[in-house]
């Protein structure tokens, strides 16, 4: 059976975006504060994260109702997390999705408070909304678990870390570089997947192994991401810099383009292998991984 990826991701990140607008500030809002919320949320970005959440309870035969308010609450924390990142003290970028950064539009003080809002806000919104649809509280702590463990100084936090010291042209590993995008970027990943999985009553055994796929793509991810950066495709320069101009060091820098592709070739691969068990066709999560290994922006 052929497999529409375009149409089958637009379909699910416009059900996405309608859950965000119905959870989060309007655009019109009155303070700054939630202006600035609404800024970096609507419209988004490719809204991957969700869309992988409500691709994860298709395949193990869940509802989009149950898993929503978990996908729209990572999507808060994927946002927070890039208002942050682009910070001046971080990694001072002017621009986010072709438009100007959160705080070049609100300022610093305002852009950190609508992060620390939009972390904050997720768990009280998965919370709040999750009960609403009846799921166990079991269930909503042991997602709640997942999630911040995935967001916080043993994952992302710990990964953007990690990241500030690529700055300043350091020299690291190619083991140190994938631990760092593991932790930056495939756990939140991961987190998406599981918080499908679990609130779709997947077994334990399906649940492993959807770990180690989500694990692959996060990584395959980043470097492709690096691999766009390089080559111009993202609009950028060829080389990324810090903010103190030096050349940070990525996978793609120490490894070359064409190493990282085939990398990220052999991660998709994996991540692909793992989904075999799992009986469902076409399997969204096999045509996710695919699409996100070809991706060209
Ligand atoms: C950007 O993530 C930050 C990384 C971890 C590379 P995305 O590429 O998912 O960002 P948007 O939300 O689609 O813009
Ligand atoms: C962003 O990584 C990762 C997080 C925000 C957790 P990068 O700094 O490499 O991504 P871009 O290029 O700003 O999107
Ligand atoms: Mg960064
Ligand atoms: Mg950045």
């Amino acid at each position: 059976m052929s497999f529409d990826t375009k149409e089958y991701l637009h379909t699910r990140k416009e059900i996405i975006d309608r859950s965000l607008r119905e959870y989060l500030p309007p655009d019109k809002a009155e303070t700054k504060l939630h202006q600035s919320i609404a800024y970096s949320v609507h419209p988004g970005g490719k809204r991957l994260r969700p869309i992988l959440c409500l691709a994860t309870a298709e395949l193990v035969c869940g509802s989009h109702k149950n898993v929503l308010p978990a996908a729209c609450a990572i999507e808060m924390i994927h946002t927070y997390s890039i208002i942050h990142d682009d910070l001046p003290s971080m990694d001072d970028d002017d621009t986010r999705r072709g438009e100007p950064s959160n705080h070049r539009v609100f300022g610093e003080a305002v852009a950190t408070l609508a992060g620390d809002a939009l972390l904050t806000d997720a768990f009280s919104l998965i919370t709040e909304k999750s009960l609403k649809e009846g799921i166990s509280s079991e269930l909503i702590l042991r997602v709640i678990s997942i999630i911040s463990e995935a967001a916080g100084s043993k994952g992302m936090v710990l990964g953007q870390a990690f990241d500030l010291e690529m700055d300043g042209g350091q020299h690291l590993s190619v083991n140190e570089i994938s631990n760092t995008y593991l932790m930056k970027t495939a756990k939140m990943i991961t987190a998406s997947v599981l918080s499908g999985a679990i609130l779709s009553g997947a077994g334990e055994e399906e649940v492993l192994k959807l770990k180690s796929y989500s694990e692959k793509i996060g990584i395959a991810f980043q470097i492709k991401d690096d691999i766009l950066d390089a080559t111009g495709s993202h609009g950028t320069t060829q080389e990324s810099e810090d903010k103190t101009g030096a050349k940070k060091h990525t996978y793609v820098s120490v490894m070359g383009v064409q190493a990282s592709n085939t990398r990220v070739s052999e991660l998709t691969n994996q991540a692909i292998g793992e989904l075999e068990s799992f009986q469902k066709t076409p399997n969204p999560l096999r045509e996710i991984a695919i699409w996100l290994s070809e991706r060209e922006e």
